[in-house]
């Protein structure tokens, strides 16, 4: 096979990063993009592929092998199962649709269509969050008996206003569109999640959606973990302001993780482990030893489309497909829920 040919749907937000990236890789075709929005044919121009308003017209007159597809949670069902009929692998966004049913019928269209589904839970392809999950898996800070997960980063008024008024109503607030990363990220790092309970709160803004969260996690070997997120104070603890893997948010280099395991504890982003080094000297008494973790950064969204590109040419395997985004999906849903009944979900 050659040069692996890829489609773009919808060139908003995330969508325009997709077509950057896709533009600057050499191992690919980036054929063309398309969105209902006339004004992105600039970018598409600018960005030398070709422009169509409708995706349709695009996926029945280019040769393609797959399409990325960023466009808004409910067309994600449409859009993705037209494509997979028309024979094309799918790279999905996340969430992989906007409800758990909308989800099998995807992932039942991409089998019976015989071709690739794969979600864009893109934090999984960060080198940083493989190696911790290497660290975690592999043992090296013992037993995982907890984790903390904060994130605590405002969003601005005009998040809310105009065409984005959506954000502020049910289906738009904070647990889908940032706390659904986090989940995915337990559920990559940890493994499956079997119990939560969630306290939600939309006390400050006072919108029909939350904005502040505090979960409270069981994991499948036994650990215990915690999230607590609010998308309206002031703070600089957040995943995408403390890796810098997307510089749209403000750069802040503190830590929003922190992983607890019988021989160890490692913070992250910054990657330090702490633990003792004698046996016979380990106690709260006495001091710890930091060490640091070197890892090579590479942009997580350049990976994803590579494996995505991998994956088409049947060389990889995806890094999450569309049975196991479901599973992500249904996890952040029940939050929602638990905070609604104010009972624990159990999987
Ligand atoms: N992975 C991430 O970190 C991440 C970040 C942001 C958004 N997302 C996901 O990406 C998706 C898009 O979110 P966004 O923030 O970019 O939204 P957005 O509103 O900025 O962009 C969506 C684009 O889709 C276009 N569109 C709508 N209907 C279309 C159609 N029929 N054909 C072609 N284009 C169409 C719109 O014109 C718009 O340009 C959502 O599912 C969201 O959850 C993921």
């Amino acid at each position: 096979m050659g040069r692996v040919r890829l489609g773009l749907i919808g060139m908003g937000m995330i969508g325009k990063l997709h077509a950057e990236t896709m533009s600057r890789m050499k191992d690919l075709e980036f054929v063309a993009a398309s969105d209902v929005d006339a004004k992105h044919q600039k970018t598409a121009e600018e960005l030398g592929t070709k422009f169509y308003q409708s995706y349709e017209e695009m996926i029945s007159k280019e040769k393609l092998d797959g399409v990325v597809v960023a466009v808004p949670n409910e067309l994600h069902l449409p859009i993705g199962s037209t494509c997979a009929k028309k024979g094309l692998h799918l790279l999905m966004e996340k969430p992989i649709a906007a409800d758990l049913e909308s989800a099998d019928r995807l992932i039942q269209a991409a089998k019976e269509n015989k071709v690739h589904l794969m979600v864009g839970h893109h934090r999984r392809h960060n080198p940083l969050i493989e190696e911790l999950r290497n660290i975690v898996r592999g043992g090296k800070i013992g037993k995982l008996v907890g984790v903390t997960v904060l994130w605590s980063l405002y969003k601005p008024k005009d998040y809310f206003r105009g065409p984005f008024a959506w954000r502020a109503q049910p289906g738009g607030g904070p647990i889908r569109i940032n706390l659904i990363h986090e989940i995915d990220n337990i559920r990559y790092i940890c493994g499956d999640i079997t119990r939560l309970y969630a306290e939600v709160s939309n006390e400050a803004r006072k919108f029909a959606v939350e904005d502040t969260v505090s979960i409270n996690l069981r994991l499948a070997g036994g650990a215990v973990a915690n999230i607590f997120l609010t998308d309206t104070a002031p703070g600089n603890i957040g995943y995408e302001a403390n890796t810098g893997e997307n510089l749209f948010f403000y750069h802040s280099p503190e830590n929003c993780y922190i992983y607890y395991g019988t021989e160890g504890v490692i913070t992250f982003p910054k990657m330090k482990k702490f633990f003792y080094r004698d046996a016979a000297k380990a106690g709260w008494q006495f001091p710890l030893c930091e060490e640091g973790i070197k890892i090579d950064r590479e942009d997580p969204y350049t990976r994803q489309i590579r494996n995505f590109c991998g994956v088409i040419q049947g060389s990889e395997t995806p890094k999450i497909d569309g049975v196991d985004a479901r599973k992500t999906l249904e996890v952040t849903l029940a939050i929602q829920k638990s905070g609604e009944t104010g009972q624990p979900v159990v999987f």
